[in-house]
């Protein structure tokens, strides 16, 4: 494999104790919407999952109807589209994949749901790869000319390829502008895309390692128990 490993990236979900750094998931939400979402759904993820991440009820339902999904025209049962509810969940722009293929240079851009799962280090992958495109190394170059970019792909060393049909979506610095007026550079949008779709890959994150703690502390009770009834069990056998 010639791809890079991920560069570091350090979220605040990280760890033992981590938590969910809520106004970094609403920005990575804020990117996804106005960037991704271009061309990538998140099939998995229903817009009233948004008050996880600290909206009201009224703002999911005004974010919701913000969003075109598909829908059924209910007098002739034709494809139509209608404003979201808080009930659907993130669509794909593309009515199929021969559609999202013929868009994207043959490549259909995937679901990113659990893209941060899918991928090795996957947070840090999604955070690389969004930073990581570039020149190709004349060196590379020189030892495979087979692998030359080919027209309409993209060089990054952190896709496994090499070669991908996604051209560099975060290309300036304000590209979004950040609700909370933190300074939306490429690599803060990309931190917090990161951010997000490690969220939307497990929203219970944070759940799952705090109920590690409380087993733990059953189970050292538990066996501080057995010690004990094991030594009175066998106090009268010498
Ligand atoms: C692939 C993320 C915006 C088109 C991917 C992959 C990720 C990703 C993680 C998968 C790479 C892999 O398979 O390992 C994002 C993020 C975006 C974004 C976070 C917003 C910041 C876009 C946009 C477009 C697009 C706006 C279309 C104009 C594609 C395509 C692929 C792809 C066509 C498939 C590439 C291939 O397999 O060669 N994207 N993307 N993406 N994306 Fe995006």
């Amino acid at each position: 494999a010639f791809h890079k490993h991920p560069r570091e990236l350090h979220l605040q979900s990280d760890g033992p104790f981590g938590t969910w750094n809520l106004q970094q998931l609403q920005r990575g939400y804020q990117v996804y919407k106005e960037v991704c979402s271009a061309c990538h759904s998140l099939k998995f993820v229903a817009m009233r999952d948004l008050e996880q991440l600290g909206y009201s009820e009224a703002e999911v339902k005004a974010e919701a109807a913000s969003w075109t999904v598909p829908g059924v025209d209910p007098d002739t049962g034709e494809a139509t589209t209608r404003s979201g509810e808080p009930t659907d969940y993130f669509p794909s722009p593309y009515p199929n994949e021969v559609a999202a293929a013929a868009a994207n240079n043959n490549a259909v851009p995937p679901d990113l749901s659990l893209m941060t799962k899918a991928r090795h280090d996957g947070s840090a992958y999604v955070y690389s790869l969004l930073t990581g495109f570039q020149e190709q190394p004349e060196k590379l170059l020189e030892e495979f000319p087979q692998a030359k970019t080919p027209a309409g792909l993209h060089y990054n060393p952190y896709f496994a390829n090499l070669n991908l049909a996604m051209a560099p979506p975060l290309t300036m610095d304000g590209q979004v502008t950040y609700a909370d007026g933190t300074e939306a550079t490429i690599d803060q949008m990309a931190q917090d895309v990161a951010a997000f779709l490690t969220w939307t890959a497990e929203p219970s994150l944070p759940k799952r390692k705090q109920t590690g703690w409380p087993v733990l502390g059953f189970l050292l009770f538990a066996t501080i128990l057995a010690y004990l009834a094991k030594q009175q069990i066998w106090a009268r056998v010498k």
